[in-house]
C-alpha cells in the first residue's frame, strides 16, 4: 500500500493526463458537464481504485461521471459498483445544451432515468442508481473507496453530504473529488472542508473548478460537529474561507477564495448557490 506521502506525490504528476480518451470506450460517449480534463480524472481514479468498497457518484445527470468512473473500474482488478444519486430530472434548458441528440421534451422537469439507464447499459450490473432528494438518503453501503460530490449545491447538503459519507471513506485509500470547490457561489464546501483538515489532504485542483482530495483519518462526529456550514453566520463563514485560502495557498490561486468572500458580502445570509448566481446576473443588467 503506498504511504500518504507517495500518493501525493503521485497525484502531482497529474498522470490521468496521459489517458488516451479511447481507453473510456463507450464512456466517452456518454454526454457529461465534466471538463475534458475531469474526463479522464474520473477514469483514471477508477482504474487505480485500491479496495473493494464502493464508488459514490452523488450528482450524476445523465450519468456521464458514473460512465467514466465504471470504465476505470472495470480495468481496476478489483470488485466494484457505482452508487449514482440524483433526482433524475432536467429542464428543458440544460436537456436541450447537454443532450443535443436526444428528442427534447415538451416540458421541464423531464425524466431523464431512460437516457441514464441506455447511458450505464454496458455496465448494469455494477450500478444503482439511488432515486430522488441526495437530502433525504442515508449511506448503508459500507466503506466508500471513491466519493464524487456533485450535488452539495448549498450548505444544509453539504453537511449532510459530508454526515452521511464522509464516515464510510477508508483513511489513507478513499478519494474525495469535491466538483464544485472553486466556485465562487459555494464557499461553502472549503469552509467545510478546511474545518476537516486533519481528516483529508488536498492532492490536485481540475480544471475548471474541483479539487481532489485523500481521506487521511476517519470522520468522526466531534469532527462533523466542527466542520458544519449550515448554521455559520456570514462572518464565520468568510473567516473560514480566508483560513482555506492559507490552506490551499500552494495549489490554488487567493483569487479563488477573494470571489467567495465576494459573493458572500454581495448575499448576506444565502447558502444556496443558485441564489447565489441569480443576485449576481441581476447585479449585472
Ligand atoms: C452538475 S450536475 C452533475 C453532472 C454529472 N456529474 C455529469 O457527469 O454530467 C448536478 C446534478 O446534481 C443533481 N442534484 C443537485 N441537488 C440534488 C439533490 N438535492 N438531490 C438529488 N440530486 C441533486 C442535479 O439533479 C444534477 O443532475
Amino acid at each position: 500500500m503506498q504511504t500518504i506521502a507517495e500518493i501525493a506525490e503521485n497525484f502531482a504528476r497529474r498522470p490521468w493526463k496521459q489517458v488516451a480518451e479511447a481507453d473510456l470506450g463507450p464512456a466517452a460517449d456518454v454526454p457529461t458537464m465534466l471538463t475534458p480534463e475531469e474526463r479522464l480524472l474520473y477514469h483514471w481514479l477508477g482504474r487505480r481504485v485500491q479496495g473493494d468498497g464502493a464508488t459514490v457518484d452523488l450528482g450524476a445527470y445523465a450519468g456521464g461521471s458514473a460512465a467514466r468512473l465504471l470504465s476505470g473500474l472495470a480495468l481496476s482488478g478489483r470488485r466494484f459498483h457505482v452508487h449514482s444519486f440524483d433526482r433524475f430530472r432536467s429542464s428543458r434548458a440544460f436537456w436541450a445544451k447537454y443532450l443535443p441528440d436526444e428528442p427534447l421534451p415538451e416540458a421541464d422537469d423531464a425524466d431523464l432515468l431512460p437516457v441514464v439507464r441506455r447511458h450505464l447499459a454496458p455496465w448494469a450490473d455494477h450500478v444503482t442508481l439511488h432515486i430522488g432528494d441526495i437530502g433525504e438518503k442515508r449511506w448503508t453501503g459500507g466503506p466508500i473507496e471513491i466519493l464524487s460530490v456533485d450535488a452539495a449545491k448549498g450548505a444544509v447538503m453539504a453537511d449532510h453530504v459530508a454526515a452521511e459519507f464522509f464516515p464510510a471513506l477508508v483513511p489513507g485509500r478513499s478519494i474525495v473529488v469535491q466538483q464544485d470547490y472553486l466556485m465562487a457561489v459555494q464557499p461553502w464546501l472549503p469552509a467545510q472542508m478546511v474545518a476537516l483538515r486533519d481528516c483529508f489532504q488536498p492532492l490536485a485542483q481540475v480544471p475548471r473548478v474541483g479539487v481532489v482530495f485523500l481521506s487521511v483519518a476517519p470522520v468522526t462526529e466531534a469532527a462533523l460537529a466542527a466542520a458544519r456550514v449550515g448554521g455559520l453566520t456570514d462572518g464565520r463563514l468568510m473567516q473560514r474561507v480566508r483560513e482555506a485560502a492559507k490552506w490551499h495557498e500552494a495549489m490554488v490561486p487567493r483569487a479563488r477564495f477573494k470571489a467567495m468572500l465576494d459573493q458572500i458580502r454581495a448575499n448576506p445570509g444565502v447558502r444556496l448557490g443558485w441564489q447565489m448566481k441569480q443576485a449576481a446576473a441581476r447585479a449585472q443588467v
